[in-house]
């Protein structure tokens, strides 16, 4: 089961093959907001490069190695969130997160991360979630600083961005830690 709804408009749906049109179409509009820091957004090049990416998510859900959630605003997608991968071994998994540039600015994503940590923590079981975000992205780092995440340390040139490398910053949480209220 997803965490959805998120509140009265905020909905999330397990990406499916029937939003590949739509996501598409937001990806697009979104060019040059999304590649400042997301990797893959030059070779999103049509639908079907979506519909490729939404089956890899399915079967990674098939495999139970996490999942990707359309962020829905009434009904309209606005942007994806997921767990990268679990690694049941060490009970770990990671977030990852976009929003259109029109959808930014309202607390959305930190309401989203909250919901997918809560999910992490409580329906998984998981004992560590982790966020990595680019050094310079300080729109992204402000959900696990917002969230009460440990700043963890520095992964130099962790990430190939085009045509340079990106340091990142890691955010973990433990479950430990976890404190719903307070977050
Ligand atoms: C990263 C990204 C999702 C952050 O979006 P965002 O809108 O800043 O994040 P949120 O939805 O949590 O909104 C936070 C903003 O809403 C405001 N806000 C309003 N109500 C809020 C609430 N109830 N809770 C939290 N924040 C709230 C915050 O003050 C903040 O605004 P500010 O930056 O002007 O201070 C977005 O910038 C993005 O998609 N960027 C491109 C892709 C990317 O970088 N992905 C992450 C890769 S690691």
């Amino acid at each position: 089961m997803l965490p959805s709804p998120l509140n009265e408009a905020i909905t999330l749906e397990l990406l499916d093959l029937r939003h590949a049109e739509e996501l598409f179409a937001l990806t697009d509009a979104n060019r040059s907001h999304l590649r400042v820091w997301l990797p893959w957004v030059d070779r999103t090049r049509s639908a079907d490069d979506t519909r490729e990416f939404i089956r890899q998510t399915q079967r990674q859900w098939a495999e139970n190695n996490g999942f990707q959630a359309a962020i829905l605003e009434h009904g309209a997608i606005i942007g994806v969130i997921g767990l990268h991968g679990v690694n049941w071994a060490n009970r770990s998994t990671s977030i990852g997160y976009w929003l259109s540039g029109r959808a930014q600015g309202r607390g959305v994503m930190t309401t989203a991360c909250r919901a997918f940590t809560r999910h992490a923590f409580e329906a998984l079981s998981l004992n560590r979630v982790e966020i990595r975000c680019a050094t310079e992205n300080g729109r992204s780092r402000a959900i696990p600083e917002r969230l009460r995440f440990t700043s963890e340390g520095t992964l130099r040139e962790a990430e190939w961005l085009y045509d340079h490398f990106v340091d990142h910053v890691v955010y973990g949480m433990l479950a430990s830690e976890w404190r719903p209220s307070a977050a």
